[in-house]
C-alpha cells in the first residue's frame, strides 16, 4: 500500500490527457516539485459538464496500471437510459439537463440534506482517486476520478441507529432519455449498498474525472464509484439516497435475481451463469491484447475483505 499523499492541482493546470500523463509522471518521479503549486479558492457557481475543478491528487490507493485514454473512458458507456449500445450514451446524453442539481439524503437519518450542485461541491475538499473499474461484462479501465468519500456526505446527514442500508436512486428524465421507454429494466435506476460498504472510505463520491466535472456519458454531476463491485453497482446522476434499515432492491436484482446479486462484489471464483469472470479485456488496450486476470474485490482485497469476513461469497454474489 502506498503512503497517503496530496497535492493541489490548480484548474489552469487542466489540459489534455497527454500532459495530464507527462504531469502525473513527474508527481510520481519528483513528489516535491508540485507541492509548490497554489490551491485556489474554491468555486461558487453552477456546474457544466467538463468544467475544470479544484483538487488534490490522493496516491492512498495507486494503481500501477497507466489510466485509460479519456476519449475511450467517455466513448464507451453503459448508461442505459440513453440506449443499450456503448455509444448510446456519447451520442445523447448531452440532451441531459444537469444544471441546476439537487440531490437528497433521506430516510433513517438525524438531519436530511437538499444539496445543490454547489453544496455538494464544498461539502469536502476534492481529490482525483486513479481507481479500477470492472464491469459485469468482463472488461475493465482505470479512471482519475474527482470526488470524495461518500461517507463525508452520509455523516453529515447524521445516520439514524437502525440505519443499516442506503439506497441510491438516479434520475429519470422522460424527455431526454430515450431508454426510459424500454423495460428492460425497472426505471429509475436504483442501486443499493450496505451502510459500512458506504461509510468505507474507498466508496467514493465522483463529481469529475480527468480533472475536469464528469461528462453527461459518465454520470454527471454526481454519481457513485465503488471500486472493489461490478461497475453497474457505481449509479450514475444520483438524485437521492436513502437510509434505510432493510436491503434496498437493486435494478439489476429485480430483472435478474439469478444473475445479479445485491453484493456483485468482483469474484473471478463465481462466474456470471452466462459468461466467466475470471478475465478481463482491457479497454484501449487493443483488439488483440490478452486478457486479464481479474482479482478478487478487483485488486482492492486488502482494503476490504474484512466488510465479508465469514461470509459465503458464493452465495452472497
Ligand atoms: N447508472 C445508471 N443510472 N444507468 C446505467 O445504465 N450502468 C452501470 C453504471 N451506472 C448504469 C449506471 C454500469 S453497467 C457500468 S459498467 C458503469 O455505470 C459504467 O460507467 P462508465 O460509463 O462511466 O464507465
Amino acid at each position: 500500500m502506498f503512503k497517503s499523499r496530496s497535492v493541489p492541482v490548480r484548474p489552469s493546470e487542466i489540459t489534455d490527457e497527454s500532459v495530464w500523463r507527462s504531469r502525473r509522471r513527474l508527481l510520481l518521479q519528483a513528489p516535491g516539485a508540485l507541492a509548490l503549486a497554489a490551491a485556489l479558492p474554491g468555486r461558487a457557481h453552477a456546474l457544466a459538464a467538463g468544467e475544470p475543478l479544484n483538487f488534490s491528487r490522493s496516491t492512498r490507493w495507486a494503481v500501477q496500471e497507466e489510466p485509460t485514454r479519456e476519449s475511450d473512458i467517455t466513448s464507451y458507456n453503459n448508461y442505459y437510459e440513453f440506449g443499450t449500445g456503448k455509444e448510446d450514451p456519447s451520442r445523447y446524453a448531452g440532451a441531459l439537463k444537469t444544471e441546476p442539481w439537487t440531490l437528497v439524503v433521506d430516510g433513517l437519518v438525524g438531519k436530511p440534506l437538499k444539496l445543490d450542485m454547489d453544496q455538494i461541491l464544498r461539502l469536502a475538499p476534492l481529490e482525483e482517486r486513479v481507481y479500477r473499474l470492472r464491469c459485469v461484462e468482463a472488461w475493465s479501465m482505470v479512471v482519475p476520478w474527482v470526488g470524495y468519500s461518500l461517507s463525508e456526505l452520509i455523516k453529515r446527514a447524521e445516520p439514524l441507529g437502525d440505519a443499516r442500508f442506503v439506497r441510491f436512486e438516479t434520475v429519470r428524465d422522460e424527455a431526454a432519455m430515450p431508454g426510459l421507454r424500454s423495460s428492460i429494466l425497472d426505471w429509475p435506476y436504483a442501486e443499493g449498498l450496505r451502510l459500512d460498504e458506504a461509510m468505507h472510505p474507498l466508496t467514493l463520491l465522483a463529481t469529475g474525472l480527468y480533472g475536469k466535472s464528469l461528462p453527461k456519458q459518465n454520470g454527471a454531476p454526481v454519481r457513485l464509484i465503488v471500486p472493489w463491485k461490478y461497475g453497474f453497482k457505481s449509479a450514475k446522476s444520483l438524485v437521492r439516497i436513502t437510509l434505510t434499515d432493510s436491503m434496498p432492491v437493486s435494478s439489476w436484482m429485480q430483472v435478474a435475481p439469478h444473475e445479479y446479486g445485491f453484493y456483485a462484489n468482483v469474484n473471478p471464483a463465481v462466474p456470471h451463469p452466462r459468461w466467466s469472470q475470471a478475465t478481463e479485456r482491457v479497454i484501449g488496450s487493443g483488439f488483440f491484447a490478452a486478457k486479464k486476470p481479474t482479482l478478487p474485490f478487483n485488486g482492492y482485497a486488502e482494503d476490504v475483505a474484512g466488510l465479508y469476513a465469514g461470509m459465503d461469497l458464493k452465495r452472497n454474489y
